[in-house]
């Protein structure tokens, strides 16, 4: 599935993911800017910190147990539609997602 990432100057970059990838695995491994990933995926720093397009919130999925929590250490304040982008899982129904970065994530 293809995740089009929208910076907070409103550049739009598009990525090819495969299913069962995180967008934040999709973010590095494309040299997105936006995300750093610095624990990994395993919740631990909130610098994958993203807003997923109100369109897109439904498939995205729920926060995982703790992400609430740790969503409030990141840089720019969360908001109702903040994601860690490392428990964001893609599937074929994701195809097209539209995720927002925030203006920093340290
Ligand atoms: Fe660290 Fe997502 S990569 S919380």
């Amino acid at each position: 599935p293809v995740v089009v990432f929208v910076t907070a100057d409103g550049r739009r970059i598009e990525c090819e993911g495969q299913s069962g990838d995180t967008v934040m695995h999709v973010a590095v491994a494309n040299g997105v800017e936006g995300i750093i990933g610095e624990c990994g995926g395993s919740m631990m720093c909130a610098t994958c910190h993203c807003f997923v397009d109100s369109e897109w919130i439904a498939r995205a999925g729920s926060r995982k147990d703790g992400e609430t929590d740790m969503l409030e250490c990141a840089a720019v304040a969360p908001r109702s539609t903040s994601r860690l982008s490392c428990q964001v899982r893609l599937n074929e129904e994701m195809d097209g997602l539209i995720v927002h970065l925030p203006e920093m994530q340290i």
